[in-house]
């Protein structure tokens, strides 16, 4: 038998609940259908156990009805065929909670435009689901934040109707860790990690996830596991930091910094590389540092290497627009050389997502120069900028070679980059998409 934090028997609310996962009878509840929620609950669907999506957008709710998906990383075949055999539902009735048994929160985790965490989307969707909480169910947050927001805000909302967390219903939290895009892994073959409010919630979320995903790693705590989250992505900006400061300096001493990332990474042990570029982007890399910063302050503790990082990145915009301007005049283009072609926007290569992408910042410099811009994305006809939507250009010789310079900013496998460095004029490439092309070698500028 199991016990709660308070020493009484849970064993109600675990032995039913983790016989219905291991029989896959439970029903799991997913809030939030976004890049980390409707993979979820697609694999929840797939593996046996009937999911139903909540999500405060309509349009989304109706898609996913209908079978049509708009997330790059879960065909719509997939996604019909399991509304097809009414293993997944959408639906914006909060009321259909209590048929969960396992309700797991994507929602967003932002910042405000002070940069302070906006947990909006975490207490809203914790408060849908306290009004109608019963005996008996498991609640997980998955979103990305700072450590204590399972303990500190969700298990307070979740028991104002009198249930006790731990006895008569569970709450854990398990990272979402999923990087969309990436054909090597996606979410069935990331391991979870998992931290409950007492044993039993972290055996009953346990139990769940060894149903989904290979492996499950076992934590003390939700926030041993909310920590260990921004622990792998301030990794990730700290050392993107790094090989961004490095880039810099290499532009100075006049060295290939591609050269020498590739050089020490024939190290086959203590070291690992990172790739400079033109700033940081996405929902988590540029942001989930900032909760912890934040969250450290209330222990009188700041943070660093997070503020370095975060200020190296930051300027990343910045010194691309400097060197551009540099190799324009080191090519004795005159002044009125200003036409500008951006190849890929989003925040990354290959996904569909421009949250938070430098190429905004990119923008914004390259207008206060006096450049004119114009863009081409695969994955995005327009886009949204502080001056004005713009449209994707359409790709041909004649738009490459009408720009002064070609600058690349997302390095999508779809382009030709042989092809774009035949035709355009000048290349200002900062991810070294073209460092591995023949033609054309003497107009290729890298960062
Ligand atoms: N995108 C990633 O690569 C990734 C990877 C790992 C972790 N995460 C984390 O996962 C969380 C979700 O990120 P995402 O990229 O899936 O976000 P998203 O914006 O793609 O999706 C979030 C969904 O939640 C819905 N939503 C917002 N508020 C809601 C509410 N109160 N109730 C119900 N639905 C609501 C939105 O309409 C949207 O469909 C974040 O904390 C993020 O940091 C994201």
């Amino acid at each position: 038998m199991v016990h709660s934090k308070a020493g009484k028997p849970d064993r109600d609310t675990n032995g039913t609940l983790i016989n219905k996962i291991k029989s896959h009878h439970a029903v799991v509840g997913i809030v939030g259908l976004g890049y980390v929620g409707l993979p979820l609950a697609c694999l929840a669907a797939g593996k046996g156990f009937k999911a139903i999506g909540f999500d405060l957008d309509h349009e989304r709710i109706k898609k996913i009805n209908q079978g049509r998906s708009y997330i790059q990383d879960v065909p719509s075949k997939e996604l019909s065929g399991l509304v097809q055999i009414k293993r997944f539902l959408a639906t914006p009735d909060w009321g259909k909670i209590k048929n969960c048994d396992i309700l797991i929160l994507c929602v967003p985790t932002p910042f405000n435009k002070n940069r302070e965490p906006d947990l909006t989307p975490v207490v809203c969707a914790t408060q849908e689901i306290a009004k109608r909480l019963r005996r008996g169910q498991l609640v997980i947050l998955e979103s990305t934040t700072y450590p204590g927001t399972t303990e500190e805000l969700m298990l307070p909302i979740l028991t104002t109707g009198g249930l006790k967390g731990g006895r008569d219903f569970h709450l854990a939290y398990s990272p979402e860790r999923v990087d969309p895009g990436n054909r090597n892994f996606k979410v069935q073959d990331i391991p979870k990690v998992v931290g409950g409010l007492t044993p039993a919630c972290r055996e009953a979320a346990l139990t769940f996830y060894s149903a989904i995903v290979p492996r499950v790693i076992a934590v003390s705590s939700p926030r041993v596991a909310e920590l260990s989250k921004l622990l792998e992505n301030i990794f990730r900006n700290v050392n993107i930091a790094l090989v961004n400061e490095l880039a810099m300096l290499c532009d100075r001493m006049k060295v290939d910094v591609w050269e020498v990332i590739a050089a020490a990474s024939t190290k086959p042990f203590g070291f690992m590389s990172f790739r400079p570029g033109p700033g940081v982007g996405g929902h988590c890399i540029p942001v989930d540092p900032v909760y912890l910063s934040w969250k450290a302050k209330e222990c009188d503790f700041y943070t660093n290497f997070i503020d370095l990082a975060a200020e190296v990145n930051s300027n990343m915009p910045y010194f691309v627009v400097r060197k551009l301007q540099r190799i324009l005049r080191l090519r004795g283009q005159n002044a009125l050389a200003r036409k500008i072609l951006i190849l890929g926007t989003t925040f990354k290569k290959n996904v569909d997502d421009l949250r938070n992408s430098s190429a905004y910042k990119l923008f914004d410099v390259l207008r206060e120069e006096g450049f004119e811009i114009a863009y081409h994305d695969p994955y995005f006809p327009e886009m949204p900028t502080n001056f004005g939507t713009l449209r994707s250009v359409k790709l041909t010789e004649k738009t490459l070679s009408g720009a002064d310079c070609v600058l690349i900013h997302t390095d999508h496998d779809s382009y030709d980059w042989d092809w774009v460095a035949r035709h355009a004029r000048l290349i200002f490439d900062t991810r070294n998409a073209t460092g591995s092309i023949k033609s054309g070698r003497q107009k290729i500028f890298r960062l």
